[in-house]
């Protein structure tokens, strides 16, 4: 998507990829004495060698330490943060630990709707029960306990609830949540002893003025001790969005907190199955945790390249945002964070029965003639969920914006002449 990488980031790789290149005049003091730090704690010196399975030493102490400076001082221990191999890795494993039981002692997972579609394949492969609640969409995709409650309650018949899982900021919904929706979330976990997951891979791209990141772990210590201490929460984090989209590298991390110590045991086993994280993408996620610092050679460039990045990418938020709701028969919640749209189109009936004849829900043949006469291609909103008779698709933000803004006049039009044709 013409993205530019971190320049620091490939630098640091590099010099621990082909260590030679130490010696080379063309690459920052700071860049090499990173990549020196991390080889001295590889086996042999080398990035070719396993790490130790919850990652390399040093970089599982930056992230803690990232983490305490994110959270205003929140202490992190690098004992419960390990290494993963992306976002999607912690999330699988973390799944697969807690889900047990048969009939209705099967374990039960609370996703939000929409969702992204990783968490219903997991339930899926690992034969658990899956219990959908609704993000409020007339209110921004907000959570709301009552909504949580009903489906729990109701889940209680069929399945043993143990897992609430939540994704903040938004994917495909784009929101950002608000202090006082995750403190809810945390008071009804708390109450109804459920293991929280929250996955904030998109911690890092917030772009509304009025939104705040706020980390789970942050909140939950700040409502005391009888929550910080009682409970069971890991949060995933991913060189894959934020300013990096390093997605290739496949570095992560997650941080286990609370977990009872024999559970942690068993995770430690499961991790060691696959033996470590790749090292490279360990030394990606390195960079994004202990990025350079002010007075460091690479500072300058390093904050232009970020910054550049993040603009670009709120410039186009606003744009998406703005256009999609000039366009009759279509609404976008405010793009507050992430990297998608989700806007919510009004899908004629007789485009509804046109549908049904070929075999296919509302959205998806909606999302084909798009790509059919556009050369477009976005993910019909059935793909993530989304409430009975509401339709919606999900685009990303990620194109150039000369380009976006071609593509969003192109939806435009095709939208504007299907609604002629439908209605
Ligand atoms: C909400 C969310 N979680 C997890 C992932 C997976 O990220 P990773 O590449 O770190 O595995 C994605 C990727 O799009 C995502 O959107």
């Amino acid at each position: 998507m013409g993205q530019q990488p971190i320049t620091f980031l490939r630098q640091v790789v590099a010099l621990c990829t082909y260590p030679e290149l130490l010696e080379s005049p063309h690459f920052p003091a700071d860049a090499k004495e990173r990549a020196q730090r991390i080889l001295l704690y590889c086996g042999g010196q080398s990035l070719g060698s396993y790490s130790a399975s919850q990652g390399l030493n040093c970089i599982r102490q930056d992230v803690a330490k990232y983490m305490e400076t994110r959270d205003g001082g929140v202490p992190a221990e690098s004992d419960n943060i390990y290494i993963t191999t992306g976002a999607s890795d912690g999330i699988t494993t973390i799944m697969k630990l807690l889900v047990s039981g048969e009939g209705r002692m099967r374990t039960g997972v609370m996703i939000p709707i929409p969702q992204y579609p990783l968490y219903s394949a997991a339930i899926s492969e690992l034969g658990a029960t899956q219990i959908n609640y609704y993000l409020d969409e007339e209110n921004g995709w907000a959570l709301d306990k009552n909504e949580l409650k009903r489906n729990l309650s109701a889940a209680r018949e069929y399945c043993n609830p143990k897992v609430l899982c939540i994704i903040n900021p938004g994917n495909p919904t784009g929101q950002v949540q608000s202090r006082k929706g995750i403190e809810d979330v945390i008071r009804f976990a708390y109450e109804e002893k459920l293991f929280i997951l929250a996955d904030e891979v998109y911690q890092e791209n917030i772009y509304s003025e009025d939104c705040k990141f706020h980390s789970f772990k942050k909140v939950l210590y700040e409502m005391g001790p009888e929550y910080f201490s009682t409970v069971e929460l890991v949060s995933f984090h991913s060189t894959s969005k934020g300013y990096t989209g390093e997605c290739g590298f496949r570095g992560g991390y997650m941080e286990v907190i609370n977990m009872d110590p024999e559970v942690k045991a068993q995770l430690e086993k499961l991790l060691s199955v696959r033996l470590c994280s790749p090292v490279p993408g360990q030394v990606a996620m390195d960079v994004v945790v202990n990025p350079p610092k002010p007075g460091e050679e690479s500072y300058e460039l390093f904050t232009l390249e970020k910054m550049k990045v993040l603009h670009n990418l709120a410039e186009k938020a606003k744009l998406t945002e703005d256009v999609l709701n000039t366009i009759p028969g279509m609404h976008c919640n405010p793009l507050q964070g992430a990297l998608y749209a989700f806007p919510r189109i009004f899908v004629p009936p007789k485009a509804i029965e046109e549908a049904e004849t070929h075999g296919m829900v509302p959205d998806m043949f909606y999302c084909m003639k798009l790509l059919e006469e556009t050369g477009i291609c976005v993910i019909p909103g059935s793909g993530f969920g989304q409430k009975e008779g509401t339709y919606h698709f999900r685009m990303t933000i990620l194109l150039p914006i000369e380009k976006l803004k071609v593509l969003l006049q192109n939806v435009k039009n095709f939208h504007t002449r299907f609604l002629r044709k439908y209605t």
